[in-house]
């Protein structure tokens, strides 16, 4: 990409892109350039092999460099730019590293009169509390920001040049003005470094010093961890950027003024409204932090293998969602246990909380719901932000539908492209308010009504986010509304609805409910998620050698398609010590190896494994014999169009499958039946987990490209693979 870089000022900044330009053969020569006082660094940068050369001549150093990247301290870039004019080459790209940006352009108008149009300033959101040469590392900006700051002036090839030098080395690139880099850098990272030395600065001068430090815990080594910065690099970003900084100082001290004024007064309520608040933006923030940072999470599967040992595994997912809406709307306190820890049930407790419900935990998977009653919500500040959990919008539209408030539903690119008219036209005709975007996708825009009618609704899919949306609206419907699915789909909340006290008849294939009815608070154990468990049933059943348990996995018939389908494959399962926990069935599973053949899936157990045809995909593709999958249209509308994901991810690892218009037909193997490759999970857990299990029958590594989403069902998924014995880093 280069010939020669030249970095000014080789510390941990400096040194760091050094070895990731090296790693990634960015450049044919790296030299540095620092002055005469500096020269022990720069001879340790040579030393450690961060660069070729070190000069403390600057015409030396930029002679034939092509890009030159000032990395010294802000207060610096003014005297470095002086340095370099004498020898400016119009066809070198010029940039910097500096954390304040309005600085470095006045700094470069002044030396040059206006900013050369081959300077392109930039700021890697970057850094480490060590300093140095020796600290240096060439992942220090993987999956990190980088800010590129370009003037008018700035000359449009070298800013593509810039920026994907920086994408090479790892880093997500944004460009944005001067002006608005300060402005944000102010507020999120210049005031809480000075709020955390002076926070330290404070504590540090009381008499009590060594008793404080001493009995300080986590929250004080938490909060200022960053007060071990530079403080030379930091005095001089603070002086740089104050102009932004002195407003933001103002606005936190009428922050904490008000905080201690609801002190003072007693005011508990606001206080804690400030706290949930706070607790939720934050929430927020690392959603999407970790949703923009972490697309890059990679399995990396080595194939073999076998499944040994016992685990229990995560909670169901459908039922921690339905916990927290009923028990947000009952009277009294309702306690959960084995509550899934996941992003999306995450998503309907935090949903829960803007509401105004109060909520405790989860912690080791207990939760505690102060419910607030049928009619107790109160109007959320912000649209309700769902992720990915397409069963928090269906089920919630329904829900919100018959409030007395209004609000928005939003979720992530994924969620939003998931059609939402299976819900939003049978609540219409209910009398709901409810706007969609013009192709029936979120944001879904609800008008709360308190003038919703009861309907007879006939399912034209078998649906169970669709029934239960229709349920939770009926439950603030006038008259009977009763829904009839054509065929049966997981029944969590008619079950639920009636563990809280409210009533629900179910007759065959309908079920009915009315809004006279009330939620009384109840304690419910949620069982593992046989969703989850399907992985290891696939796992251990393709994998020679394995026998896994899986401890108290909820068995409700609704969901055990995927142990009949596997049995009638012939796997070996069993179903021990079945009992009965809250209403729910429950039982240990019992798995070892079997030769599986081929088969023709039945239809009507097709509703009753809908999350599991990913992993089952896998298993058809060890199976002796062809098998056959139809009537499951249904999967082309999930967290992704599954049938044609997993098929061209399974076609990449050798295995003949064949996408049809509502299955698949797979060609299965005993030997070799899977080979080694790269695939894609389209941001779905359910297919990144599938073709991790796929590595125990394949001949070569699998590498599974984004599998953050994981964390939205399943966040345990890589420790308890590995720990049975999947080899997965
Ligand atoms: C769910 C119902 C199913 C399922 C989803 C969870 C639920 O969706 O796929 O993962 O909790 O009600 P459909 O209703 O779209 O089939």
């Amino acid at each position: 990409m280069f010939n020669k870089i030249c970095i000014i000022g080789i510390g941990l900044i400096g040194g760091s892109i050094a070895r990731a330009a090296r790693e990634q053969g960015l450049s044919n020569t790296i030299v540095a350039y620092g002055r005469e006082s500096g020269l022990k660094n720069l001879q340790l940068a040579k030393q450690l092999g961060v660069v070729d050369a070190y000069y403390t001549d600057m015409q030396a150093a930029v002679d034939q460099a092509d890009c030159i990247i000032i990395c010294t301290p802000v207060g610096a870039i003014e005297a470095v730019l002086t340095q370099l004019k004498p020898f400016w080459n119009e066809h070198a790209i010029y940039s910097d590293a500096g954390s304040t940006k309005g600085s470095v352009i006045a700094a470069a108008e002044s030396v040059f009169g206006r900013v050369p149009k081959n300077f392109i300033a930039a700021h890697p959101i970057a850094g480490a509390e060590k300093s140095g040469v020796a600290a240096s590392k060439a992942d220090l900006y993987r999956n990190k920001r980088l800010i590129l700051t370009p003037v008018a002036e700035s000359c449009p090839h070298a800013v593509e040049k810039i920026k994907h030098f920086w994408e090479k080395i790892g880093s997500v690139v944004s460009v944005m003005d001067v002006e608005h880099h300060d402005a944000v850098l102010a507020a999120t990272s210049h005031l809480p470094h000075i709020l955390a030395y002076s926070l330290v600065d404070l504590l540090g001068q009381k008499d009590e010093q060594v008793e404080i430090f001493k009995y300080a815990a986590g929250g004080f080594k938490d909060f200022t961890r960053i007060a071990s910065s530079d403080p030379t690099m930091w005095l001089d970003i603070c002086m740089a950027n104050k102009k932004e900084i002195i407003p933001l100082i103002q606005q936190l001290k009428n922050e904490l003024g008000k905080i201690e004024q609801m002190l003072g007064e007693n005011q508990s309520q606001q206080l804690f409204e400030t706290f949930t608040y706070a607790k939720q933006a934050r929430q927020r923030f690392l959603n999407q932090f970790d949703n923009a940072m972490s697309q890059s999470t990679t399995f990396n599967v080595q194939p073999g293998g076998s499944l040994r040992g016992e685990i229990r595994v995560p909670g169901d997912k459908s039922m921690s969602h339905r916990s927290i809406m009923l028990g947000s709307l009952a009277e009294g306190v309702t306690h959960v246990k084995g509550f899934l820890n996941a992003e999306d049930a995450i998503s309907t407790l935090e949903a829960f909380r803007a509401m105004g419900v109060e909520i405790e935990g989860p912690e080791n998977g207990e939760v505690t719901i102060n419910g607030v009653g049928k009619h107790g919500l109160k109007e959320p500040k912000e649209p309700l932000y769902l992720g990915n959990s397409g069963t928090s919008m269906r089920l919630l539209s329904g829900l919100l539908s018959g409030q007395s408030f209004n609000t928005v539903l939003t979720g992530d690119a994924s969620l939003s492209s998931r059609p939402m008219k299976r819900v939003t036209a049978p609540l219409i005709s209910m009398g709901a308010n409810i706007e969609t975007e013009a192709d029936g996708t979120a944001p879904l825009r609800i008008t709360g009504t308190d003038q919703l009618q009861g309907i007879n609704y006939v399912m034209p899919m078998a649906s169970a986010q669709v029934k239960s949306c229709l349920l939770l609206a009926g439950m603030y419907a006038e008259g009977d509304t009763t829904v009839v699915e054509p065929a049966p789909t997981r029944d969590h909340t008619e079950r639920m609805l009636n563990g809280f006290g409210y009533p629900v008849q179910r007759d065959g294939d309908k079920a009915v409910i009315n809004s006279t009815g009330k939620l009384t608070s109840c304690e419910i154990d949620v069982p593992s998620d046989i969703s989850s468990a399907a992985f290891f049933l696939v796992g251990a059943s393709i994998a020679p050698d394995s026998d896994v348990t899986l401890k108290h996995v909820g068995i409700n018939p609704t969901r055990t398609g995927v142990i009949d389908i596997l049995r009638l494959m012939g796997a070996n399962i069993e179903v021990l010590n079945e009992r009965s926990v809250g209403g729910e069935p429950v039982a240990d599973l019992r798995v070892t190896s079997s030769q599986l053949k081929g088969i023709d899936i039945p239809e009507q157990l097709v509703p009753l494994a809908i999350d599991e045809f990913p992993v089952l995909f896998v298993a058809a593709a060890c199976a002796e014999g062809q098998t056959n999958l139809t009537g499951a249209k249904e999967l082309r509308v999930k967290e992704c169009d599954r049938i044609q994901v997993m098929a061209d991810g399974l076609q990449t690892l050798g295995v003949n499958a064949v996408p049809t218009e509502d299955g698949m037909v797979i060609q299965g193997k005993t030997q070799d039946s899977i080979s080694g490759g790269e695939v894609d999970t389209h941001h779905d857990h359910r297919i990144a987990m599938s073709f991790s299990i796929a590595g125990l029958r394949a001949t070569a590594p699998i590498i599974v490209n984004d599998c953050h989403n994981v964390n939205t069902s399943f966040p345990e998924f890589r420790d308890l693979a590995t720990q049975l014995g999947l080899k997965l880093s």
